[in-house]
């Protein structure tokens, strides 16, 4: 018989002594060295700077380096960013039924509570994680589904999301100028239908043996992600670096998307998150999405040749879904050399 979710999620039993052999993955995909080090090298770049060029070159830089970097001074302000921390992490520690009431309004499920990943019943070895997750825009269609626990949710929820969503624009403005193509790109379609996500990782008895998520690439133009502990970890030249937690700050980092548009000019990074047996994380992740019927392409500028095929975002999130967590599939898809 199915379990109820409730009592799936691990916030409803992470409190065990061993790690559940359902969690335990291969010892090839397992975590390895988890004193990996904390990477200055990601580059932390001070949006409230006034030289603008030196700003489009850090950025551009990082992501042609990395896929990743930080920003602060970034405009959001510092109160709304802690508020929306802890509405969250109110919101991951309510009683296991609340949560499973509140994270199941929406009929159409677009909103919604999950653990693991959305593949739960098939795949062979679970994530040490909780999802919230709703679409940000457009506010009049999705609030009414959204959790009305923390009493305070949707208020908090909504001036965070219209605060991210304009940094968003601003950091894309950023990263168009940098690839010479024009800061009124993203305007559109491109940036239409942005998506929260709030993953929870409780404390793991054996963090050696488990993951919060495994290595994979964002399906998404950029990524704007606000963490309040280190387990972010970067895929970079065949080691993994961590993402130092920085207050306040939000890790950016580069998709599939915007690989694609940049005709690889900037880099979709891979990345995991590993867990540990201290302290519960949290994190919030705003994922930049174009609108289902938006075409994505290389921007014509760049294509000296095309490296992608032209495809609407629905056929990539399609292709993107069924080959998630297999960067070579997901690229072998997009590509325009291997079909
Ligand atoms: C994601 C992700 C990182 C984190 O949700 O795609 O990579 O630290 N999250 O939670
Ligand atoms: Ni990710």
């Amino acid at each position: 018989m199915e379990t109820l979710l409730d009592q799936k999620l691990v916030s409803s039993w992470f409190d065990v002594q061993s790690v559940p052999q359902t969690y335990v993955h291969p010892p090839e995909k397992r975590p390895g060295k988890l004193n990996v080090p904390l990477c200055n090298n990601i580059p932390v770049v001070d949006l409230g700077s006034h030289d603008r060029r030196d700003t489009i070159h850090r950025i551009s830089k990082a992501s042609e380096e990395f896929g990743f970097f930080q920003v602060i001074n970034h405009g959001v302000p510092i109160k709304l960013v802690d508020d929306t921390m802890s509405v969250f992490k109110e919101f991951h520690a309510l009683p296991q039924k609340d949560k499973a009431i509140e994270g199941s309004k929406d009929p159409s499920r677009s909103c919604k509570l999950y653990t693991s990943s959305e593949n739960y019943a098939n795949e062979e070895v679970h994530y040490w994680r909780d999802v919230l997750t709703h679409p940000g825009h457009p506010f009049e269609h999705y609030m009414q589904f959204w959790p009305e626990k923390p009493t305070r949710y949707r208020e908090v929820v909504k001036a965070y999301l219209e605060e991210v969503r304009n940094l968003s624009y601003v950091i894309l403005e950023l990263l168009a100028e940098g690839l010479g193509i024009g800061t009124e790109f993203f305007c559109g379609g491109l940036t239409e239908s942005p998506v929260l996500l709030s993953n929870h990782y409780p404390p793991c008895p054996d963090p050696s043996l488990a993951l919060g998520l495994t290595k994979h690439c964002d399906p998404t133009l950029i990524t704007i992600l606000l963490q309040d502990a280190d387990g972010l970890q970067v895929f970079k030249d065949g080691n993994w670096i961590g993402v130092e937690p920085v207050p306040s700050a939000f890790v950016v980092n580069i998709g599939y998307v915007l690989q694609m548009i940049s005709n690889s000019k900037f880099k979709g990074a891979e990345h995991r998150v590993v867990t540990n047996s201290r302290v519960a994380r949290t994190t919030i992740a705003y994922f930049i999405h174009p609108s289902n019927e938006s075409l994505i392409a290389p921007a014509k500028a760049l294509c000296n040749p095309p490296l992608y095929r032209s495809m609407k975002f629905k056929e990539f999130l399609r292709n993107f879904k069924s080959k998630a967590a297999n960067a070579e599939a997901v690229l072998k898809v997009i590509s325009l050399s291997s079909s």
